[in-house]
């Protein structure tokens, strides 16, 4: 069962986890084509598929999705999920910007936010994620964020950080 978690963030970005009533915004966020490409899974999903996966998602207790909000409305998405409690690191990821949010600096200060989340509040040391190679935007975005890269494979980039100590 997933612990509660309370909103957080900074004067520009509220985070918040999902609830059902978010799931129509994020699945059309998702299956734009232009964001779709940029995840592993990238095919279109369904409503019910969405559903599916929110249900299980509640169940667990070591994945966390939230969803942005600025000035009230609802402008994207971050993650952070495969939490290992033994070893006090994550991967975080599932980034997304809704499409009228685009280009503000919401993600950009949202992964800073959670980045700060997973350092105090769930008590993570190390946080990970990866990222297409070609995706240059959301590479500067981690960049931008401290993350460094360790590793390529795959067309893939692995970048990590430690959660205290880069700002
Ligand atoms: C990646 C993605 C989430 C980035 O969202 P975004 O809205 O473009 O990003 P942001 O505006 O929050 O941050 C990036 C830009 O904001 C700028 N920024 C940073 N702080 C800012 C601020 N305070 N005010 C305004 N802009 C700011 C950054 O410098 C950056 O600009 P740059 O790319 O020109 O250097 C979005 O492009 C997306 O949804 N892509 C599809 C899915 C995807 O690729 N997800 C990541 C998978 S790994």
């Amino acid at each position: 069962m997933k612990r509660s978690i309370s909103p957080f963030g900074n004067e520009s970005v509220r985070l918040r986890l999902i609830e059902e009533k978010d799931l129509q915004a994020t699945l059309s966020w998702r299956n734009r084509e232009e964001a779709r490409v940029w995840f592993k899974s990238s095919g279109l999903l369904s409503y019910e598929q969405h559903r599916g996966w929110f249900q299980r998602y509640q169940e667990k207790d070591d994945d966390f999705l939230f969803v942005v909000e600025a000035d009230g409305n609802l402008v994207g998405q971050a993650s952070v999920y495969g939490v290992d409690w033994n070893t006090a690191s994550a991967e975080v990821g599932r980034f997304l910007v809704a499409p009228e949010g685009a280009g503000k600096g919401y993600i950009h200060r949202a992964c800073g936010e959670l980045v700060r989340f997973c350092g105090e509040v769930l008590n993570l040391q190390y946080v990970f994620l990866e990222v297409f190679e070609h995706n240059e935007r959301a590479f500067r975005l981690y960049q931008q964020n401290g993350f460094v890269e360790e590793q390529r494979y795959d067309g893939l980039i692995r970048m990590g950080r430690r959660t205290a100590g880069i700002e």
